[in-house]
């Protein structure tokens, strides 16, 4: 096991000495073979804005915009395409790029983004066609693994349209195994929309698998892609991640307060955190969202637990927990329903070892003060309150 893993092991099973926190959070495993995405990525990808309307100026501006925004400082590093870049293959079998959206080729855009100081994504489908029936992997593994590593790919979205006879484990394992022996360290994005289980063999093959169908810019799809991801929260930790998938914030369809609990909920759940809305034209809720540093802290926090429901009023009153490194617990308080709502977080149930802790607000960035047992609070319609709880004393 890995200095690192043994770190995690012992602060894990600290954890699990609480009251009546039974979530085994992260379990001593080894990381993955690439060591990559020790937390979580961060990032854009332009499926959820842009769809196939994807072009060379489209990726250079917005990596433009990650720099400007303060995306960039906040933590966001991947600039992902995601499918309709590709329009053939050469004679050689090589990908080819659509030539009139990407003129110069994908490597010259990838060194636009690294030259910014980010890194560069690209996508793929593990079967004959990607969704939008572009050419995909099959059969071109070892090809397509070697053409990424030429331009200076650093993370590979795996589609898996048009791959109805294949075995899920063993067609992204061939793909793993070609992208490690390009010897480019490469982040492997693994999106079969949870058929396969991929809970159960994802973590051997992939940084982070989808465990949900497409996410819709709509309430009802966000809440329950969260629902369906934290059915397997013990199975993330560092290098290995649930994907919810992509962010919707800031695309129009929600309210600033249900993007920032969206936002809130990606992070306890140690999420990945890739932006899918239009970073060129952000309105000044949307940018305050994505750069709450407070809140990506809570998404990347080294000890790579992913948070539970701890507590709930069935159907629509909610607490969710995530144990940080530092002993503190990030706890959101989850109003699913249509009308403000008082919501009571129990320490105990929380997974705090202590009675008392300092309550601090991510979103007002205040403390509020020092609780005893419990902290309560009114939480807007479709909202979140998101604390840290750090217990004080023995
Ligand atoms: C699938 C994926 C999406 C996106 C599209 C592209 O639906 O789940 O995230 O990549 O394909 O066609």
């Amino acid at each position: 096991m890995s200095r690192l893993a043994l770190v995690i092991a012992a602060v894990v099973a600290g954890s699990l000495t609480g009251a009546s926190w039974t979530h085994a959070g992260v379990a001593p495993r080894a990381l993955p073979a690439n060591q990559l995405a020790l937390t979580p990525p961060m990032g854009w990808n332009s499926w959820n804005h842009f769809a196939c309307n994807v072009s060379e100026q489209t990726i250079r501006e917005t990596a433009d915009a990650m720099v400007a925004s303060g995306m960039r400082d906040a933590g966001y590093r991947y600039v992902v395409i995601d499918d309709c870049w590709q329009v053939a293959r050469d004679s050689s079998g090589a990908l080819v790029a659509d030539p009139q959206r990407f003129p110069h080729g994908i490597k010259v855009l990838a060194d636009y983004v690294h030259d910014k100081g980010l890194l560069f994504g690209i996508y793929t489908d593990a079967g004959t066609n990607t969704c939008q029936g572009r050419p995909g992997t099959l059969g071109h593994e070892e090809q397509d693994a070697r053409t990424f590593a030429s331009w200076g790919v650093d993370y590979v979205k795996e589609d898996w349209c048009h791959a109805p006879h294949l075995d899920a484990p063993t067609q992204y394992a061939k793909f793993r195994d070609a992208l490690t022996r390009t010897g480019r360290p490469i982040v492997l994005s693994i999106c079969e929309w949870g058929s396969n289980q991929p809970w159960d063999w994802a973590p051997r093959v992939g940084n982070l698998w989808r465990t949900t169908d497409d996410i819709e810019d709509r309430w009802p799809s966000m809440l329950d892609n969260l629902d369906q991801s934290a059915q397997h929260a013990t199975v993330a930790g560092p290098g290995r991640w649930n994907d919810p998938d992509m962010l919707e914030v800031g695309n129009g369809g929600m309210t600033d307060d249900e993007y920032r609990a969206h936002f809130s909920l990606w992070a306890i759940m140690a999420a990945p955190l890739i932006a899918g809305n239009d970073l060129r034209d952000m309105s000044a809720a949307t940018r305050a969202t994505l750069t709450n540093r407070e809140v990506i802290a809570v998404d990347q926090d080294s000890l790579g637990a992913q948070g539970i429901l701890v507590w709930e009023s069935p159907p629509e009153l909610q607490v969710w927990a995530k144990p940080m490194r530092d002993g503190s617990r990030a706890i959101a308080l989850l109003n699913r329903s249509s009308a403000p709502a008082r919501i009571t977080a129990y320490f105990s149930r929380a997974g705090l070892k202590a009675d008392s802790a300092v309550v601090r607000d991510l979103w007002a960035h205040e403390d509020v003060g020092r609780f005893s047992r419990q902290f309560a609070a009114t939480v807007p319609a479709h909202g979140v309150i998101l604390v840290r709880a750090t217990p004080i004393g023995p």
